[in-house]
């Protein structure tokens, strides 16, 4: 799902996945390599896939595994809260 700027606070919309493998990440919802919005994506495995030219950004770094997107995305910290998922925009993604 994208979190608007305007709803987070956060200078930029943010894009929060579902793993497949189990938990909830947030990336910068715009790609690096064009303005398309990652939200609009899909996730395979530990990555986010643009939905454009299809590079894959890892969820906990937002490193891109594959060309043509060169540059990571931000990550941000989103965890569940009593049934509530929170998100911490421009804290980075790290293991809890
Ligand atoms: S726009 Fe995302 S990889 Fe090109």
């Amino acid at each position: 799902m994208r979190v608007p700027a305007e709803d987070s606070g956060y200078d930029t919309d943010i894009a929060v996945v579902h793993a497949e493998e189990g938990g909830f990440f947030a990336l910068d919802d715009e790609c690096s390599h064009e303005a398309v919005s990652l939200s609009d994506g899909f996730v395979e495995e530990q990555t986010l896939e643009c939905p454009m030219h299809a590079s894959a950004f890892c969820l906990r770094t937002g490193v891109p595994e594959t060309p043509p997107a060169m540059k990571p995305v931000k990550t941000h910290r989103v965890s569940v809260e009593e049934d509530n998922l929170v998100l911490y925009p421009g804290t980075p993604f790290s293991e809890e």
